[in-house]
């Protein structure tokens, strides 16, 4: 269902869809602004949708506010969102410098309006309503999850079904991509989110802000056995997660050995990355067998396993899931970081995907702190 649109164009759009469906559209070139907003990260970009389906981006251009948040070791949503404001217009004008290009010359417009921070929403959505309807333009209100969950096919071309590991500091899932717009989350964690556990790791042994690219360099020169952590939800017969005692053991574990030099910090660095890593493995081997399940597929059958966030750019991780991706059957693709982390050109591929199902959105559309993918 589509909700009530304001502007006559948009009506005229919506009913021209509604009755002759949007196989027509689907045929057609189509170029989207997308903007994300709904973290730490300002983004803009504009993606191209190719005649036959394929996707280029013509820009993507973001804005991280790691010096903002740095002295506090964690995103400070009121600080987040002032930020968002002072960066998003310039995000949107070197988007269309770069791809050189003017309103004129798009489409749509997509804005994430959830999940995420409230303050940081606000400004996206606001500005991608404003542009919308400047330019009279066609408007998407995007779920940021399913940005990520649909990233493989803006990147890689991939077409569900496949499994998606979504890997960041805000959310830990496991979903089954059955279609644009059809998902089943198999897992999630219970506690924190993974993202979150590393940050708090590198905080705690006064390693830099965001803590997963300190943690993975110093644990490329620790002995992941002197310390021996939990491995939560592991064994488990769900495809949940847990990562809140396991950041307690390294506190204790920390604590035990006071005061803590470089090598101690090497140490639990790779003992607190192997169990993350090992947990991971273990929960997602659980889903696969979960998604053939579903799906009635037999073993022999290969699927795409996508890992997107990120912590998706961790090497040891990513090397713990191929092999067990190449062991089930399946086939591990990582998406470039750039396209893994948040960004606008992900916001602006699942605009358009939603556009071609016909989701054109209200210009009351509202930010959502809660917007599960799933409900
Ligand atoms: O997707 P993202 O850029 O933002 C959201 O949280 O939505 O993910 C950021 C998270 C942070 O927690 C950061 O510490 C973690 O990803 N991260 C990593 C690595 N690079 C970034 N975690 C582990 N290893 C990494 N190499
Ligand atoms: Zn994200």
């Amino acid at each position: 269902m589509v909700a009530f649109i304001i502007k006559a164009s948009h009506i005229c759009i919506y009913i021209a869809f509604r009755s002759s469906g949007f196989n027509q559209l689907s045929h057609k070139e189509i170029i989207c602004l997308g903007l994300e907003s709904s973290c730490d990260d300002t983004a803009a970009a504009i993606v191209k949708r190719h005649a036959d389906g394929s996707a280029e981006i013509l820009a993507n251009i973001i804005h991280t506010q790691t010096d903002v948040h740095a002295p506090f070791g964690g995103v400070v949503p009121e600080l987040a969102a002032r930020a968002h404001i002072e960066y998003m217009d310039r995000m949107v004008k070197q988007a269309l410098t770069t791809a050189a290009l003017g309103y004129d010359d798009l489409d749509l417009v997509a804005a994430t309006s959830g999940p995420g921070l409230l303050g940081g929403l606000i400004v996206g959505l606001m500005s991608g309503k404003a542009i919308s309807l400047a330019h009279d333009l066609p408007f998407v209100a995007v779920n940021h999850l399913e940005g990520h969950a649909l990233t493989a096919g803006l990147s890689d071309g991939i077409k569900p079904p496949y499994l998606l590991l979504l890997i960041s500091g805000g959310h830990t899932q496991i979903l089954q991509v059955n279609a644009v717009g059809n998902y089943q989350l198999l897992g999630t964690t219970i506690d924190d989110a993974i993202g979150e556990a590393f940050d708090k790791v590198a905080k705690l042994l006064g390693l830099g802000y965001p803590g997963g690219p300190f943690v993975e360099a110093y644990a490329t020169k620790g002995d992941a056995t002197r310390f021996k952590l939990p491995r939560p939800m592991k064994g488990r017969d769900n495809c949940d997660f847990s990562f809140s005692g396991l950041k307690t053991a390294v506190l204790h574990a920390a604590k035990a050995i006071e005061p803590v030099n470089e090598q101690d910090k090497y140490d639990i660095c790779a003992a607190f990355q192997a169990a993350a890593a090992d947990v991971l493995a273990d929960r997602v081997g659980r889903a696969m067998l979960k998604f053939r399940q579903n799906l009635a597929a037999a073993d022999d059958q290969n699927f795409p396993l996508i890992i997107a966030g990120g912590v998706a750019s961790n090497k040891a991780i990513a090397q713990k899931l191929d092999i067990l991706a190449q062991n089930h059957n399946f086939k591990l693709i990582v998406p470039p970081a750039k396209l893994c982390t948040d960004n606008g050109a992900m916001i602006a591929w699942a605009g358009i995907e939603q556009y071609l199902l016909g989701n054109i959105s209200d210009l009351t559309a509202p930010p959502r702190a809660r917007w599960p993918l799933y409900e």
